[in-house]
């Protein structure tokens, strides 16, 4: 039975990427005869721009009730400085498939994108549970008082006990599937004695079931210090849906940039998941055929995992590491070539390696 993907290329460099990422996942599903069904939709900046859609509620449910992922590029763009777009498509969909794990991946391929004078890449190997659903991005909260001096404008840190529980189980869970020993949890309860606490009481619970991981607690500062100092220290991470965007950014620099880190959005158990660059549309760079199209193909290979196909994601990855090895890429991780001419290396190296 064939497989229906969404794909939404998005704005900016994300189209650009997500070309090249669909050629990629043609290439393969065409070689090893999977029974993929490409949706292709253009929901996005300008389409937003040219008659106001986002994302229709007819085209979410579809999407929910018939797709077995979605492959996004990436949304903003400068022509809508409000971002209210962005955050209809994307928050669309995490939120409204409840998709509360963000697994992004930090590991470095090559020693030669170790940012870390001290660390190859060998020692720059882990992954962050990033809460998906919750925080501050449920956007509850306010202005007051709008352009006046006396303005007040307020949004809450939204935390529950499921939501929290949830995301640090699936952390553990994922220690454990993976044969990983340690799970750290990263948090600002010296501050935010309220919401925080919640998340130091709950993964010092949840731990518990887990004897044979090793459970740390952190503090989300001192956690930016140690993944730069040592990040050998770090197996699997989990933290808050803010936290678990800026140390993933910062994490992405240790795998050398943004054009080297995939992500994906799960509701573990659940058949519809949705894969996307960590990375943005890069407005500084669209158009211009320099955007790294290896974020997106290891996306490709994330999602080639959730469809039930791990083989081919190890095989994604080896050909992006082989590309590396040979600066068969773009500028911003040390190469010469564009877009097109990184991605069709890569697809020359996944047809050798596929046989
Ligand atoms: P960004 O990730 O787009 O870019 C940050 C920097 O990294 C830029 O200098 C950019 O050129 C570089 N970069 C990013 N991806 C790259 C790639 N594949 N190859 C080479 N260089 C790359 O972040 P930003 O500039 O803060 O945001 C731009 C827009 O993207 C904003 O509207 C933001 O909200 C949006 N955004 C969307 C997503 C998403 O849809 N998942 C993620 C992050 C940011
Ligand atoms: C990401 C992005 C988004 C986020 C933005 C575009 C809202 O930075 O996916 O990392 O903060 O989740
Ligand atoms: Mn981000």
């Amino acid at each position: 039975m064939s497989q229906r993907i969404a794909v939404l290329p998005g704005d900016g460099i994300g189209v650009e990427v997500t070309r090249e990422a669909v050629a990629l996942l043609e290439l393969v599903a065409q070689r090893r005869g999977l029974d993929l069904d490409l949706w292709h939709l253009d929901y996005g900046a300008d389409r937003f721009l040219r008659d106001g859609t986002t994302l229709p509620t007819q085209a979410f449910e579809e999407i929910r009730d018939t797709c077995a992922a979605i492959l996004l590029g990436a949304l903003g763009d400068p022509r809508v400085p409000s971002n209210d777009h962005a955050r209809d498509i994307l928050f669309g969909f995490r939120f409204g498939l409840d998709l509360y794990a963000n697994i992004r991946p930090v590991r470095c391929l090559d020693d030669r994108l170790s940012p870390l004078k001290d660390h190859a890449a060998k020692a720059i190997d882990f992954t962050v549970f990033r809460e998906n659903t919750e925080g501050v991005y449920v956007n509850v909260g306010g202005q007051v008082r709008r352009n006046t001096p006396d303005e007040i404008a307020i949004n809450e840190d939204i935390n529950t006990r499921k939501g929290v529980e949830r995301i640090i189980r699936a952390a553990f869970e994922h220690a454990r599937a993976t044969g990983k020993k340690r799970v750290h949890m990263a948090d600002k309860s010296n501050a935010m004695k309220h919401a925080h606490e919640l998340w130091l009481r709950v993964f010092r619970l949840v731990s518990t079931e887990y004897p044979d991981i090793t459970a740390k607690h952190l503090y989300v500062d001192a956690l930016c210090l140690l993944m730069v100092r040592d990040p050998t220290l770090f197996d699997v991470i989990v933290t808050n849906n803010l936290f678990g965007d800026i140390v993933t950014d910062l994490g992405a620099a240790l795998q050398g940039g943004l054009g080297m880190a995939g992500s994906a959005n799960v509701h573990p158990g659940r058949r519809c998941a949705m894969f996307e660059p960590v990375h943005g549309s890069a407005p500084d760079i669209a158009g211009q055929d320099r955007a790294n199209p290896f974020a997106a193909a290891l996306t490709v290979g994330m999602m080639l995992t959730h469809l039930g196909h791990p083989d081919l994601e190890a095989l994604i990855e080896d050909g992006v590491r082989e590309c590396i090895r040979a600066h068969a890429c773009t500028a911003d991780v040390g190469g010469t070539l564009g877009t097109r001419a990184a991605a069709e290396a890569l697809r020359a190296r996944v047809t050798a390696l596929l046989g």
